[in-house]
C-alpha cells in the first residue's frame, strides 16, 4: 500500500472513531472569494478561533475581485493565518483532530489555494480531510450563533453570487424551496451602489447611506417570478440603474440616501415576502438567516419583526459571522463528519458547486 493509500485507510479509522465519539477539534480553512480565513472549531458550535484577512481594499481599487490577484493574496495569508489561529485559540497543530475546507461554490484559483494548502496540512498531521460546500457554510455560522438551534428550520442564504430559501430538515440535508432566477441579492447591492458611486464592495456602505434616507422618495418596479419562493434582482437592478441615468440625463439630482434607502427598501421587502411565505407554507416553527446580505441592517430588523409577529422563532447571528469567514467552514465540516463524510486527497475545487441535496 501507497503512502497515500495507508494515509486514506488510517484516516478513515481516525473519522470513525470520531464520529463514535461525536467530538472533533477542527481546523477549517476559507478562500473562496475575496477573504482568507483560518478558524478553529470545538464540536461544530464552539468558536476558539477566527483569524481572517479581507482583501476587499486592494480589489476596491479595481472596483471588483480580480481572480488572479485574490489568489496571490491567499498564498500570501494563509500560514500567518494559521499561527493566528492556532494562538488565538491556546492549542498546538497535535491538538487538532481535522481539517476542514472550502472546495466551492467560488473563485477557482482561489478555492485551489485553500483546498491545496488544507490536504497538505491534513496529510502532513495525519488527519481527515473534510471538503465543504460554501453556502452550507454559511447556513452553519447559525450554529456557532445560536447553541439552541437545531434543525428543522428555515433559512434565507444571501449572498454575493447567492440566494437560497432553504428547508433545513436535518444537519446536512436541505430542501430547495426557492432561488433567485438571475442576480444575486449582494450582487445586485453591489452594482445599484456603483450607480451611485459607492465604492466596492457597495453593499455596507448602501446599507449605511440608506439609513439617512426615505424609502418612499423613489418608485421601483416589484419584479414577478414564475416560483412561488424565486427572486429575480436582475429587473429591479436595471430598472434603478436606469432611473438614475435618466435622472442625471433630465439634470436632475440623484439625492443618494434616499436612493439608496427605496432600494434597500425593495430589496428587503422581496427577500423578507418570500421567505415568510416559503416559512409558512411549510410550516416551519423556527427562522434563520445566512451569508453576507443578512449583515444588512433593515434586512435584519424586518426579518426579525416580521417573522416574530408570524409566530416564528428568528435566529441571526452577529454580521461578522454573516459574512464570509473560516468559523461557519469548521461547523459544516462537523456535521460533514459526524454523518462519515471525509474526503481523499484527490479533492478539488469545484467552482460551480451547487447546495448539496439541491
Ligand atoms: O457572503 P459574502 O461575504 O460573500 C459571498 O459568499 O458572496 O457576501 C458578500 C456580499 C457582497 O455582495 C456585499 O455587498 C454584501 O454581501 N453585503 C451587504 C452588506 N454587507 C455585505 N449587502 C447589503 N447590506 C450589507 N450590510
Ligand atoms: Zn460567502
Amino acid at each position: 500500500m501507497g503512502n497515500r493509500d495507508s494515509y486514506q485507510a488510517r484516516c478513515r479509522a481516525k473519522a470513525e472513531d470520531l464520529r463514535r465519539r461525536g467530538e472533533a477539534l477542527i481546523l477549517s480553512v476559507e478562500s473562496s472569494c475575496d477573504e482568507t480565513a483560518v478558524a478553529v472549531v470545538r464540536n461544530g458550535r464552539e468558536q476558539l478561533a477566527n483569524a481572517i484577512a479581507s482583501q476587499i481594499d486592494t480589489h476596491a481599487l479595481y472596483g471588483g475581485v480580480v481572480p488572479e490577484i485574490a489568489s496571490r493574496m491567499h498564498v500570501e495569508a494563509i500560514d500567518p493565518l494559521l499561527e493566528a489561529a492556532l494562538a488565538e485559540a491556546h492549542v498546538t497543530l497535535d491538538a487538532i483532530d481535522a481539517v476542514g475546507v472550502t472546495y466551492g461554490p467560488g473563485l477557482v484559483g482561489a478555492l485551489l489555494t485553500g483546498v491545496s494548502w488544507a490536504k497538505a496540512l491534513a496529510y502532513a498531521m495525519d488527519v481527515p480531510l473534510i471538503g465543504v460546500n460554501h453556502i452550507e457554510g454559511h447556513v452553519s455560522a447559525n450554529y456557532i450563533a445560536h447553541p439552541d438551534l437545531e434543525p428543522p428550520f428555515v433559512c434565507l442564504v444571501a449572498s454575493g453570487g447567492h440566494s437560497h430559501i432553504l428547508n433545513v430538515t436535518r444537519y446536512g440535508e436541505y430542501e430547495l424551496l426557492g432561488q433567485t432566477t438571475d442576480d444575486a441579492a449582494g450582487e445586485a447591492f453591489d452594482k445599484v451602489a456603483r450607480v451611485l458611486d459607492i465604492p466596492y464592495p457597495g453593499g455596507p456602505l448602501l446599507d449605511r447611506l440608506a439609513d439617512a434616507g426615505d424609502d418612499h422618495a423613489y418608485k421601483f418596479p416589484h419584479p414577478h417570478t414564475q416560483g412561488k419562493y424565486d427572486f429575480s434582482f436582475s429587473g429591479l437592478k436595471t430598472a434603478v440603474i436606469n432611473q438614475a441615468h435618466n435622472l442625471r440625463q433630465q439634470g436632475v439630482e440623484i439625492d443618494a440616501k434616499n436612493f439608496a434607502a427605496s432600494f434597500r427598501r425593495s430589496v428587503v421587502d422581496l427577500l423578507v415576502d418570500k421567505t415568510l411565505a416559503a416559512a409558512r407554507d411549510t410550516g416551519a416553527k423556527r427562522l434563520a438567516v445566512a451569508g453576507g446580505v443578512a449583515a444588512n441592517s433593515l434586512l435584519r430588523s424586518e426579518l426579525q419583526g416580521r417573522g416574530e409577529r408570524a409566530g416564528l422563532k428568528v435566529f441571526i447571528p452577529p454580521k461578522n459571522l454573516c459574512t464570509d469567514n473560516a468559523v461557519m467552514i469548521g461547523s459544516a465540516a462537523f456535521y460533514r463528519l459526524m454523518a462519515g463524510e471525509t474526503a481523499g486527497l484527490d479533492l478539488n475545487a469545484v467552482p460551480a458547486l451547487r447546495m448539496i441535496g439541491v
